[in-house]
């Protein structure tokens, strides 16, 4: 009986998750220091993650991480965006109010006069839904491999799929968008 309350009021106050989706032409930036600590974000970035400006500035870019989201995709962002390659990505963030939203993400350094990184910056844009109905099964089974063996054996998956199709990370990624 007790359980039987404690489900029903659960059920009553749990509110669903909303997939949003992102206008055409928006596009969401934001800025990190060296560290991932946001210290920019646009108008659009907040209306997306539900956050108001003083709940970003400062806190780590992980606040809006999706658990869906392989760990082997940030550690490849944190060990490429150093080398002042840019990156692109698809990736799920999650809301403040537990909603998701699926962005086309490139992520680069900024670099002062004397090429010395300075901060880093990402600017989204709408995903193209044939690229995300391909990324999401892909990155379930990285998030399977990364609990039962590990992040190495997790990016493996993906480096198995670039070596099968011949490409290189962003390139796939890329023609992912233009399909
Ligand atoms: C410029 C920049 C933008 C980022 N944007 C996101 C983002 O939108 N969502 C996200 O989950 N992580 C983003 N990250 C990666 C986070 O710093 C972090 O690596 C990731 O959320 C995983 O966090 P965790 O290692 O604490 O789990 C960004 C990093 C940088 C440098």
């Amino acid at each position: 009986m007790t359980l039987f309350v404690y489900n029903f009021f659960r059920r009553k106050n749990r509110r669903s998750t909303v997939l949003k989706v992102m206008n055409d032409e928006d596009f969401i930036v934001s800025k990190t220091d060296l560290k991932g600590r946001i210290t920019y974000c646009n108008k659009i970035f907040m209306d997306m993650a539900e956050y108001s400006e003083d709940e970003l500035l400062g806190k780590p870019h992980s606040i809006i991480r999706h658990p869906d989201m392989p760990k082997a995709i940030f550690r490849y962002v944190w060990e490429t965006i150093p080398t002042k390659h840019e990156v692109f990505a698809y990736v799920v963030n999650k809301t403040r109010n537990n909603n998701d939203y699926w962005v086309y993400a490139n992520i680069t350094a900024s670099v002062d006069s004397n090429g010395k990184i300075i901060d880093y910056y990402s600017v989204r844009r709408k995903p193209n839904q044939k690229a995300i109905d391909l990324i999401i099964p892909i990155y379930k089974k990285m998030v399977e491999v990364e609990k039962s063996i590990g992040v190495d054996a997790s990016f493996n998956v993906l480096a198995n799929i670039l070596a099968e199709k011949g490409v290189g990370y962003n390139e796939f990624i890329i023609s992912l968008q233009n399909q």
